[in-house]
């Protein structure tokens, strides 16, 4: 008894401190592969979190969790880390004011031809998380061409963290998570699970054949894609940025917007103080001059 109470004390020990050597490894580790902003308050936080990978590893400190990625040419441990670290809090049909100016105005400007071709519409998700984001966008863009027009919209969602991306692409919620989708819309675009599935909610092949996710780093290699898009939304991701970082990204990604599209960003996040090409059309929403 008494040598097991010993044993446990150590490890919660080893678990709970990082020395600062350590914490500026992961610091610039982190900050110099994703742009994350580490600072000396999320110092427990991150101890917490590397608490799950030492379970996960078999490791018992901090200081051979970190010789392990120091030695990880393939970057496997490092993809687990910013698993662990990144935070992909998010839900369906969040700040609500975006998806009705979606449907209320940037919809019926693609429509009459203001954002190019009024057949296609190309839209990028660019930190999806778990899928909540770009479904809730799928439901609106489908809902608006139903009834509204005939295009035909593609929806391509990206985020760094590959743990999420297995999720978001199941496209299975519990009906806890789906509760901000409309009633219609649950009996339209989700279909009941069943048996074991009981509870579970997934998302219609319908509406997912039009969604595609993927890995992409927002500050990894160029971004690759051949078509622009006529809306891009990159919400609450740009909190974690330092503002150099996040001047350096808004320009990128006016490169891949159509003129006259537009960049969503999270409602806590604002663009003031940094340079950037874009028209602000509301608070959190902004427009390449056309
Ligand atoms: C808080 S979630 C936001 C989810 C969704 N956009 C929303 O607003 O509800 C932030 C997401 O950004 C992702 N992320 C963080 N750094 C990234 C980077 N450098 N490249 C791509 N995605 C990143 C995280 O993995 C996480 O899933």
């Amino acid at each position: 008894m008494t040598i097991r109470n010993t044993t446990a004390h150590k490890s919660l020990e080893t678990f709970k401190s990082i020395s600062n050597k350590d914490y500026t490894f992961i610091r610039e580790l982190i900050y110099n592969e994703t742009r994350i902003n580490l600072g000396e308050g999320k110092r427990e936080l991150v101890t917490a979190r590397l608490g799950k990978r030492l379970r996960a590893t078999g490791l018992t400190s901090i200081q051979d969790y970190c010789s392990k990625l120091k030695n990880d040419p393939k970057n496997g441990e490092l993809y687990h880390l910013i698993d662990a670290i990144s935070t992909n809090h998010t839900f369906f049909f969040r700040e609500i004011n975006h998806f009705n100016f979606l449907n209320e105005t940037i919809l019926p400007q693609f429509a009459n031809g203001e954002l190019g071709n009024p057949n296609s519409l190309n839209v990028w998700s660019c930190a999806c998380s778990t899928g909540e984001e770009p479904y809730s966008v799928a439901i609106t863009l489908a809902d608006f061409m139903e009834k509204q027009t005939k295009g035909r919209w593609q929806l391509n969602c990206s985020d760094i963290s590959t743990k999420v991306l297995d999720f978001a692409s199941k496209g299975v919620y519990d009906k806890n998570r789906i509760k901000e989708v409309k009633t219609e819309w649950q009996r339209k675009y989700f279909q009941k699970g069943e048996k074991q599935m009981d509870g579970y909610y997934r998302v219609h092949p319908e509406l997912r054949k039009n969604v595609k996710f993927q890995r992409i780093n927002l500050f990894g290699t160029p971004f690759q894609w051949r078509e622009k898009f006529q809306i891009i939304f990159c919400r609450n991701v740009m909190i974690y940025f330092d503002r150099p970082t996040q001047e350096d990204l808004v320009g990128r990604l006016a490169q891949h917007l159509v003129p006259g599209g537009y960049l969503l960003i999270g409602h806590a996040e604002s663009l003031a103080g940094v340079n950037h090409p874009y028209d602000t059309v509301k608070p959190a929403i902004y427009q390449l001059p056309a």
